[in-house]
This record gives structure tokens, sequence and C-alpha cells, in this order.
């Protein structure tokens, strides 16, 4: 007789059993394998097997788990054999070079026949052919007769955990359900009979890709015993599907379709095992992170929610139902996997879209198959596959099914070819599309919309519905990391109608992300920010903490400038519009419809309005309403501005009323107060003014402030005293500088007087040709005169270069005018030959334009000329 044993008491006494014996009890480790190369987590060995491999320190020398896993190479049996399942959990004990054969095979029968009270007669062995240790350890140690213990070959009793890796001889345990059929003839592959239960692996070699092997460091033990198989032989049911750990969801599908489990045909049967099987799996995959999507994990993921919700149909199961299954999974495993529960609201909303979705194509795609069916019954070509699944959605496999029940083969063969020049048109033509703008953001809408909480509240809680790292999608991030996290709902108030948008932290018992910039995308939220602390996984449920400070900070110049386009129409021109604006968390920014710039009266009087309205305390009324009766209210609408048919509708009472999205105070007194900085302009007929109201005018005095104290120190004097001691210095400063010039030119005449030295005689007369440094044409005339009122009857020549600009300037005498020479002309002269020009009067001449590299050639080139 079996001792009845529910499926939580299978695996408490399992773990118990084993840390009894020095084994430590771990979590079970998630679906999604750290290990890249491995899709989806199969044994409970896999997440120790970089231990195995020596690659990573073992956690203690001996473990035991209760193992998610999910496999899905034999899809097609489940339902139609008593013990195939997708999602299973694996009970396992672990040896990391610690006990080995001997233990784990006397623990494991000392575990079924004491604990569980499976009856030694119907317990069988099988052990790897050539494995004549463990053939002896069970005979002698344990004391079963060598009859029961089965040799088999390499490809049931050597365990491999893939195509390479670690791996080694095992040895397992059957449970016989029919001893009255005889010891005679066993073959313990025969189903019927027999229920693989335990399995032990001798953990001792790693294989490589051409299948060699290699003997690891150390010999290890990876046992599994499966759950539900257990489940189903202490629960003497007819297979794994009626065991108390998968029927509620069965009979929980079977009321949907108001179907009694037992009373239903076989077929019904077999699909109601369908559904329960995938939803535990589904369940589990997305609580784990996964979302479906047409590539790898999360193909498969995919896939099992759409043959679960085909079964559905084929049962005439009506409106959505797998988020409702999903909600007796999660009743399920509470107990064993609490976060489970955390994640339920998520794994609701992810099957919910996936079912709505599904089911528009289901359809149409099952119309489709029909009349390609009825078209050529002999054979379903890849084209037709290819088209079912590329057009509407039809799992290739899920056609292949469908086929299969009426007979009908597929070709997959042609399917793979269509699909590869399928892929080839598509790359080719796609090179060149950015991601962000096609794929990522065409997925991201499928998630629906953020609900925008933060009208009301600065806090809540919100689903992370995606993450995006350098703008790809990706399923976890750790600190450090800079993402984007789209929130199923949020209080974060994205940047929009020139308000900034909010900043604060999104976080969990496991992480923290420090939000530096929101921005809206269509229906959806994007929080930008940097990971600070810990990890934040698709499906968490994140706290959202909006900055209040800087929020109260925004709407405080969010409201104010309301007021202030009001107040510029009442103090300067009614007709004043709107033309752009910047609504920050230090200051507004407020651009203007005008022609003129406003005179100082009018900006102060626009302050002084504004600031009435403020101490007035009035509370502000939002409404949403239709936008015809927001236009017949007189509610100002930004030009050019799109709107829907409902708008958002911000009113003063008595003073403004704007369309608005924007957050704002509840009460104009909140302002507390305005200053206007500037006014400025920034275009034709566009001024623009600054302005600092709430907590910013603080900071804006205490600026001014520290300003003002500063000078009144440097000056020696109270600050009211400041611009009469600017005035005073200023006056002295001008007084001062004219000294300075004064005592400047004189020096330089002292300078140009000494030059007269230098002057030739020609005849009676004299010359004298100079270059003098950074003189302006003014200056050098009036030296050019005073030198030749000192030098008496002749000529000169100056030359300067100043600021670039080269001038020469030409003086002269009375005598040398009178005897018919002419100084413009002379000059005309000089600058014609170095390709300038130059004139004036007879006895005073200017040049300018000749090039500074040829100003001495020149000066010498007047000489010669004037000697002449
Ligand atoms: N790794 C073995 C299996 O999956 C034993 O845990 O069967």
């Amino acid at each position: 007789m079996l001792t009845y044993l529910a499926g939580a008491q299978i695996r408490r006494a399992f773990l118990d059993f084993y840390q009894a014996r020095g084994h430590m009890p771990l979590p079970s480790a998630s679906l999604i394998p750290e290990d890249p190369t491995v899709l989806l987590t199969i044994a409970g060995m896999l997440p120790f097997k970089p231990i195995f491999l020596g690659q990573q320190e073992r956690p203690a020398p001996r473990v035991t788990t209760a193992q998610k896993c999910v496999r899905t190479n034999d899809i097609e049996n489940v339902g139609r054999t008593a013990r195939h399942h997708t999602f299973f959990e694996m009970l396992g004990n672990f040896s990391f070079g610690d006990y080995f054969k001997k233990d784990a095979i006397t623990w494991a029968w000392e575990l079924l026949t004491q604990v569980y009270n499976l009856p030694c007669e119907q317990l069988w062995v099988s052990v790897y052919e050539e494995d004549d240790e463990a053939f002896a350890l069970w005979h002698n140690a344990v004391g079963i007769p060598p009859h029961r213990i089965q040799r088999m070959g390499e490809d049931s009793n050597f365990w491999v955990s893939g195509p390479t890796g670690p791996c080694g001889p095992c040895s397992e345990i059957y449970f016989d359900f029919h001893p009255e059929l005889g010891e005679t003839g066993i073959d313990l592959d025969d189903d019927t009979r027999f229920l693989e239960i335990y399995n032990l692996v001798f953990m001792q070699y790693n294989r490589d890709a051409q299948g060699v092997l290699t003997p690891l460091a150390q010999q290890n033990i990876d046992t599994g015993l499966g759950l539900e198989r257990l489940a189903q032989v202490l629960q003497g049911v007819p297979n794994n599907y009626e065991t108390d750990l998968v029927f509620p969801i069965l009979a929980k599908a079977a009321e949907l379709c108001s179907l009694d489990y037992y009373q239903a045909s076989a077929e019904q049967k077999r699909h109601l095992k369908v559904i329960g099987d995938h939803i535990r799996a589904v369940v589990h995959l997305i609580g784990d992170g996964l979302i479906p999507s047409n590539l790898g994990r999360g193909y498969i993921l995919r896939r099992l929610i759409r043959r679960a919700i085909r079964y559905g149909r084929l049962l005439d199961i009506r409106g959505v139902f797998t988020p409702i299954l999903a909600d007796v999974v999660v009743d399920l495993y509470t107990e064993a996997y609490p976060a489970l529960v955390e994640k339920a609201h998520w794994v609701q909303q992810v099957l919910l879209q996936e079912e709505n979705k599904f089911r528009k194509t289901l359809e149409t795609g099952e119309r489709m198959l029909g009349q390609i069916l009825a078209e050529c019954p002999e054979q379903i070509s890849g084209q037709a596959l290819f088209k079912l699944y590329d057009t509407y959605g039809f799992p290739p496999e899920l056609t292949e099914e469908v086929a299969q029940e009426q007979g009908i083969p597929v070709d997959w063969t042609g399917y793979r070819e269509t699909m590869q020049e399928a892929v080839e048109r598509s790359q080719s033509a796609h090179q060149t599309i950015d991601l962000t703008q096609g794929g990522v953001l065409a997925e991201l809408a499928e998630l629906g919309q953020t609900t925008f909480l933060g009208y009301l509240q600065t806090y809540g809680t919100g689903l992370v519905l995606s993450l995006l790292a350098e703008e790809q999608p990706v399923a976890q991030v750790a600190a450090g990391a800079e993402v984007r996290v789209v929130l199923d709902r949020s209080p974060f108030y994205a940047e929009s109608g020139g308000q900034i948008g909010d900043r604060g932290y999104l976080s969990s018992s496991s992480g923290r992300i420090r939000i530096l910039d929101v921005q809206k995308q269509g229906d959806l939220i994007f929080h930008r920010g940097q990971v600070e602390e810990g990890t934040v996984r698709l499906g968490d449920t994140l706290e959202a903490r909006v900055d209040e400070d800087l929020r109260r900070r925004a709407q405080a110049h969010h409201t104010a400038t309301h007021l202030l386009q009001a107040a510029l129409k009442a103090v300067v021109d009614p007709n004043i519009s709107q033309a752009g604006s910047l609504v920050a968390f230090d200051r507004l920014r407020f651009d203007f419809n005008c022609p003129r710039a406003l005179t100082e009266t009018e900006v102060e009087a626009t302050e002084t309005l504004v600031n009435r309205w403020v101490a007035e305390a009035h509370t502000l009324q939002v409404e949403v309403m239709p936008i015809a009766e927001a236009k017949h209210r007189g509610a100002v609408a930004m030009f050019g501005e799109k709107y829907g048919a409902e708008v958002r509708v911000i009113d003063v009472p008595g003073v403004s009323m704007e369309l608005c999205g924007g957050t704002h105070v509840r009460n104009t007194a909140e302002i507390g107060l305005f200053k206007i900085m500037t006014e400025t302009g920034v275009a034709t007929g566009v001024r623009r003014i600054e302005a600092v109201a709430g907590a910013a005018v603080l900071d804006y005095l205490k600026t001014r402030d520290r300003i003002t104290r500063q000078l009144s120190n440097e000056f020696k004097v109270t600050v009211e005293e400041v611009p009469g001691r600017v005035a005073t210095l200023q006056g002295e400063l001008k007084r001062t500088q004219k000294e300075v010039e004064q005592l400047r030119s004189e020096l330089a005449l002292t300078r140009v007087m000494a030059l007269a030295d230098q002057a030739h005689d020609v005849g009676d007369k004299k010359i004298l040709t100079a270059q003098i440094p950074d003189t302006n044409p003014d200056a050098l005339k009036g030296a050019a005169e005073r030198l030749l009122q000192k030098l008496g009857e002749g000529a000169v020549v100056l030359a300067s270069a100043a600021e670039g600009k080269v001038t020469f300037v030409v003086a002269f005498s009375p005598a040398l005018v009178k005897a018919g020479q002419n100084a413009g002309k002379f000059i005309g002269q000089v600058a014609g030959n170095f390709g300038a020009r130059g004139g004036g009067r007879p006895n005073l001449a200017q040049a300018g334009g000749i090039p500074l590299d040829q100003v001495n050639e020149a000066l010498r080139y007047a000489e010669q000329l004037l000697r002449g």
C-alpha cells in the first residue's frame, strides 16, 4: 500500500532528507541560464555546469535543489503519454568532488524505500553495461538480487548534459506498476509497465565536440528525481497531469469550456493536458523574465503560448483564458516559488497581450490553412507553411500538427528554403534601417501604453514592460548600466509642452535606477537613467519616486508661465501670443509675439501683476473636456499645436485659462514669488522673458546678494552706497584716462621731433623720410606738420602701420608749393608705384594701401623722387 504524499510534501521531504545528510539546500535557479550556449534550464545540474568543469568555486561540497526545468524536445508527446512534460521539477542531490557512487546509491534507495515508502518489490534498477562497480554496490551494499539489476547501453545509461559538457555513466531507478506480470522478459523501456523516477549520474568526464572523453579533475554526483513522476506514483493517479501539481489547471480549463474532466473524451483530455502543461511552463518562463518573440528562447515561449491557445480553441473555450489559468499556476507555486507571486500581474499582462494578438491571426490563419488543405490535400508546401507563419503568425510546427491530425505531411525543406530567401531579402532591404526606428519600437508599441499617474501623485508602482540598453531590448540590467525603462504605470512626467521631465528613482528590493530624463514616445513613457545599485529585470515591479522638490519647482514655473502670458496681455497688448516656452527647474523662458521691446515700466507692471495673482491665492481648476467646449469657454490654445478631441484645461479662475498637459500648483500661492530677470529680443517680432518663480527666486536672490555683498566689501561702503561709489570711481577713471591720453601724445611727439635729426639737406631744403610705429592717420599728419615746421623749408614723408593698415603722409613747405610742387600728386605717384592710391592738398597729402612688406621700399622711392 502506497502512502499518499502531496507534491509539496514530496519536494520538502527530499530536501530535508539530503539536508540531514550534509547537503546545502539552494533555491531553484532561473529557467533562463546564464550560460548563453544553452537555451533553457533542462536539468537540475545545469546551473552547476561550471562547477563540474572546475571553472567555478563550489558553494559547498554537497548541495540539494528542487530545480524548475523546461524541455521542449518531446513537445509532441505532451498530453499523449502519461509522463511527458515541457515544464517539470527535478529534485537533485549533488556532490562536487565529495561523495561518489556508494553514498549516492545507498541514500537514493533509503529515500525511496524509507521516506517515500515505495515497496522494494516494485523497484528495479539499471546500470551502464560496463559499470561493474555500480552493479556490485546495488547488489552488495543495498541487497538487490542480480536479476533485478539490468545492464543497459550507452543510449539510456550514459548521461551527457548536451552535445558537449560534463557526463558520466548513470544508474536509474524504475517503478513497476505491474509486479503481477512477473520477473521474466523484463523491458525497462516499456512505459506501460515501468516509470523511471530517479537517475543517478556518476559525473566523471567532460565530452568535447569530437566526442572525446577527458576525466574531470574530480568525481561528482548529479541526480535527478522527477517530482511529477513520483507524485503520480504516490498519488495513485494514471498520469502526471492528474497529480495535485497540475490537475487544478486542467480542472479550471475544463470549467472554462463547461466540461467535467472525468467525463471528457480521450481527445478532450489530451487537449486539456497540453493546456495544463504549457501554461505551467509559460508562467514560469515569463516569471523568469522571458517575453514572447520570434527569436530563440522568446520563440519557444511564443510557441508554447500559441499551442495552448490553439488547444483552447479546439475545446471551444470562449474568451481570453491564459491569464485565468496563469492565476491557478501562481497559486500552486506560492509556497515553493514566492517570487512568482510578485510577477503574477506581469505574467498575466504578457499573456493577455499575446493571446489577444494571436486570436486575431488564428482565425484568418485557420481559414487559410483550410483552403490550402482543400486545394492540395497531398502535402503542405514549404511556401504555404512559410506564408502561414510570416503573414498570419501561425507557427509552422502548429501547422504541421494540424496537418498531421489529417494525415497530411508538410514540406520542411521547402519551408527552410523559402525562409532563407526571405531572410536574405530582408537583410539586404533593412541593412540601413535603424532598429530603434523600426523593429524595437514597433515591438514596444505592442506593449500598449504607460498610464501616467503623476497629475495626482509623485509616487507609485509600475511593472517593467521593457528595458533598453544601447537601444536594444534586454532582460536585465546591472549596476553601472545606462538604461531606458518602460513601465505600465508611472508618476514621472515626460518632457512635453515645454515642461522638463521629472527626476527621481525607480527601485525594488534588488536594484535602484536614478532617473536623469523622461521622454514620451507614442503612449509609452521612457525613463532614462543609470543603474546605481543591484539588478533590475523585465517584469519587476518597481517603486517609482519622483523628486518632489524638483517637481514643485517645475510646477511653480509652469503656472507662473500661464500667469505671465495673462499679465502681458493685460499690461502690454491683448494680442500677445505665445511663441514658445521652457519650464525648467531653475527658471522659465517665455517667447511671445510682440513687435517692439517692452519698456521698463511695462516689465515692472507685468511682474507686479503676476505677483498680485500669486498673493491672491487662486485655486486652479483642472478639467478634461471636449475641445469645442474649451474653445467656447475661451481657453487659450497654442497656435499650430495639435490637440485631441478631449483636452485638458488649466483654469486660474478670472485670470487665465489655457489648454495644457503639464503639471501645475494647486493654488497660485504655492508660487510664492515671481521675478523677471531679462526681457530681450530673439527674432523680428519675437521677444523673450526669462523669469524665476517659487524656490528658484531664492536661488536668484542668493546669487545677486552675494555679488552685492562682494562689491560692498571691495568698495568698503554699505550696499546702498555702492552705486554712488561706482559713479565717483567712474568719473575719476575718465579724468585719469584723459590725462594718460595727453601724456601719451606728448611723449609720442617728443619721440617724433627727435627724428628731425635724420633729415637730409638737398640744396637749401631739408628732406625727411621715416617710419614711425603704430600711429593713426590724423596723428601722423600732425606729426608731419610739426616736423616740417621744425625743419623749415623742405618735405617730410612719414609712414606708419596702425591696426594692420599702412598710411603714408606727405607735407611740403610753402616754398616748395610755391615752386610748383604738389604733395597730392607726389603721393599719388608714390602710391601708384606700389599698386595703391593717394592724394590730397598741394601741401599735405595721404595715401593708404601700400603693402606692409613694401613700406621701406616705398619710403626709399619717395626720397629718390624728392631728391630728383
Ligand atoms: N542530469 C540527470 C538528468 O537530467 C540527472 O539529474 O536526468
